[in-house]
């Protein structure tokens, strides 16, 4: 694909190889999740395709892509949207333990270390809002 936006990409989300990129990290950090004891139940499971689309949508939001996010579940809203599920600190560690195993299989060329260094501090920092159970 030699279209303008590949050769000067013009975001983040463009940059790093746009949906095939975000697609691929959401897929195998939901493998994952499917078969985790902690955080793996409180997923609807007869749904983990749309969980990935909701999961890929929202990043690709926030790194300059599509609004398609948004366009579908209007705004994120995103510590109301987990308060019916018990995260603690463990729960965070786990759910950040899966997703940098989910991109640490994306190549560096890919993926080059500031992308990954800013990709992985937004992860933290939402993870660390999500908190909602403290004892
Ligand atoms: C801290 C640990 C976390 C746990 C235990 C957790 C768990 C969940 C669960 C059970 C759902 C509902 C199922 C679904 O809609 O797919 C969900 C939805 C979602 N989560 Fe998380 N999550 C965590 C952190 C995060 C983080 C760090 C992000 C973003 C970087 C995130 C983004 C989302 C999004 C976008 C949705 C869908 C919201 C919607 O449209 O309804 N979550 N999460």
């Amino acid at each position: 694909m030699a279209d303008t936006a590949q050769n000067h990409p013009t975001s983040f989300y463009e940059a790093v190889g746009g949906e095939e990129t975000f697609s691929t990290i959401v897929h195998r950090f939901y493998l994952q999740v499917r078969e985790d004891d902690l955080i793996g139940p409180m997923y609807p499971h007869d749904d983990w395709e749309g969980s990935e689309a909701r999961l890929k949508w929202f990043l690709a939001q926030y790194w300059g892509g599509p609004q398609t996010f948004s366009e579908n579940r209007g705004h994120p809203r995103l510590r109301m949207r987990h308060h019916p599920f018990a995260i603690g600190v463990a729960e965070r560690d786990r759910w950040l333990e899966m997703m940098a195993a989910a991109i640490d299989t994306v190549d560096e060329e890919t993926l080059p270390a500031p992308y990954r260094a800013a990709l992985w501090e937004h992860m933290v920092r939402v993870a660390d809002m999500l908190i909602n159970r403290f004892d």
